[in-house]
């Protein structure tokens, strides 16, 4: 007997489901779409035709009127003077090194506020006074070669002064960073910087980043004028001494970077009255001492690294403070503990559970880490450097494999339905 057809509405229901699920897949998958031109706006003036001729002298890739916004790689800005316009910012982006910047030229780009060098290894240049004056932004990354201290103290109403990845010249930021009154960030990373910190820094800094010199010496205790600064990064210098704790004076302070240095002493109670403190580094350092309990006070922390260092004794957090960072280390510390009634093993702090005396039970055995299996598995998978990162970045990734897998199916699905369908169509 003939096998009775299937029923008409099985494959309309099954390519109904397949179609549904389709577009899912389609925006899972797909990537972002590139953007939508933007029309240029029409040049109401032209640029200054002796800047013209300067800019074009210097072998620049600009667009015919580098006044249009947004011009050729952001490389030119004008203001809105008239009858011309004149170059108010300028970027030079990896030039050849064949490119020099003439004097001339300078001097007539003297409107220039900013001046920025990325990935232009040019000779260093001597800048016409009228420009050193006008200048207020100046950034040279992996660019002209080598900086003297000197040629950098000139410079003087700079208010953003960025250098990263060229050595400077100088004995210490003291040759410079005085006749700077107007500074508000400063970053010299990268640059072999040597000597001291200056033992007065004026009072307007927002942001210091001294990362990666050969810097050395205390943090002078003056440090506490500084009472707009929100981000303090010393990273990676020679630095030692205590940490003056009147570094818990920096009320506006947010990020806090003093690692790889050799600070010793304790961690000063006073950081924990910095009340919008986020990022604090202190890793790769020689601090002793126990961790202070009122970091566990500090609301707005989130990202807290104490690794690599001599604390000793318990680590004095709970859970509920622990789950509210995005990061926490403290792997390193071979005298710290923590008590496995408090924290759970799967934090994998890297760090020997206490005994009852609370000092590190050693050597740290295989039945510890299965001893409180009850507890939290939010932190099951984490890697295994000893640090912990919450895992918002998974979720796009996990949709991502649900639309696979849901492709996938369907596609298997339809080709078996297909395969149904031309046997029983015969
Ligand atoms: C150009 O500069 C504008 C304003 O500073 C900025 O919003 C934009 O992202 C920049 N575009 C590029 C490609 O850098
Ligand atoms: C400079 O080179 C970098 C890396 O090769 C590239 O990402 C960037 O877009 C370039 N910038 C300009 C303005 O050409
Ligand atoms: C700083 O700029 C002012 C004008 O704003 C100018 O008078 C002064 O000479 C400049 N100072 C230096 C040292 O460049
Ligand atoms: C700093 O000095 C070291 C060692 O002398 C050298 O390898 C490095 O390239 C220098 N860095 C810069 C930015 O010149
Ligand atoms: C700091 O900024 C304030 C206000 O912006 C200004 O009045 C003061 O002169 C500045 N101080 C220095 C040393 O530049
Ligand atoms: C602090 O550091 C974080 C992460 O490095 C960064 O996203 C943020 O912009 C920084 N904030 C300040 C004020 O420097
Ligand atoms: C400090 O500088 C280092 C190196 O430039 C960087 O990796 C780190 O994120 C910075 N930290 C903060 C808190 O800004
Ligand atoms: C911590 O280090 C300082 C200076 O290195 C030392 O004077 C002090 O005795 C040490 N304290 C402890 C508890 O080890
Ligand atoms: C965890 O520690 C914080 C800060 O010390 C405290 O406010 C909170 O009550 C503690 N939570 C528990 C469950 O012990
Ligand atoms: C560990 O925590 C428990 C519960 O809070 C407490 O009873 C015990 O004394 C602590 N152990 C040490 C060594 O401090």
């Amino acid at each position: 007997m003939k096998p009775s057809p299937p029923s008409p509405l099985l494959p309309i229901l099954l390519f109904t489901i397949f179609f549904l699920l389709f577009p899912t897949i389609i925006t899972s998958v797909s990537l972002p779409l590139p953007p939508t031109p933007s029309p240029s706006s029409p040049s109401t003036s032209t640029l200054d035709t002796i800047q013209l001729k300067a800019l074009q002298s210097l072998n620049i890739p600009t667009s015919k009127n580098p006044c249009i916004q947004p011009s050729f790689h952001n490389a030119t800005q004008c203001d809105s003077s008239k009858p011309f316009r004149h170059l108010i910012s300028l970027t030079l982006s990896n030039c050849s090194s064949s490119i020099s910047l003439s004097y001339n030229a300078l001097k007539s780009l003297s409107t220039l506020q900013s001046l920025h060098f990325l990935n232009c290894p040019i000779a260093p240049i001597h800048f016409p006074p009228q420009l050193t004056y006008s200048l207020i932004s100046f950034t040279s990354i992996n660019s002209l070669r080598k900086i003297s201290g000197v040629w950098l103290s000139h410079l003087a109403n700079l208010t953003d002064l960025a250098i990263s990845n060229v050595p400077i010249k100088a004995s210490g930021p003291y040759v410079f960073l005085p006749h700077m009154k107007k500074l508000k960030t400063l970053t010299i990373s990268k640059a072999n910087l040597t000597g001291y910190l200056p033992k007065h820094i004026h009072s307007n800094l927002t942001h210091i980043d001294f990362s990666s010199n050969n810097l050395k010496g205390n943090i002078p205790s003056s440090i506490t004028m500084l009472d707009s600064l929100e981000s303090l990064n010393l990273s990676s210098n020679n630095f030692k001494g205590e940490i003056p704790s009147s570094l818990g004076d920096l009320i506006s302070l947010k990020n806090l970077s003093l690692a790889s240095n050799s600070f010793s002493g304790s961690i000063p109670d006073s950081i924990s009255a910095i009340p919008d403190l986020t990022h604090m580094d202190l890793s790769s350092n020689q601090l002793n001492g126990t961790i202070p309990k009122f970091i566990s006070e500090m609301k707005n922390l989130k990202y807290l690294n104490l690794a690599n260092n001599n604390l000793h004794g318990i680590v004095p957090f709970n859970m509920t403070f622990i789950k509210t960072l995005t990061m926490f280390k403290v792997v390193g510390n071979s005298n710290l503990c923590y008590n496995h009634s408090v924290l759970s093993s799967k934090l994998k702090l890297e760090i020997a559970p206490c005994d009852k005396h609370g000092m590190p039970m050693s050597p740290p055995t295989a039945k510890d880490s299965s001893e409180d299996d009850s507890s939290d598995s939010d932190y099951d998978d984490d890697d295994d450097d000893g640090s912990i990162h919450k895992r918002e970045h998974h979720h796009g990734t996990n949709k991502f494999v649900l639309g696979v897998a849901i492709a996938l199916s369907s596609i298997v699905f339809l080709i078996v339905f297909l395969i149904l369908c031309s046997k029983c169509c015969r």
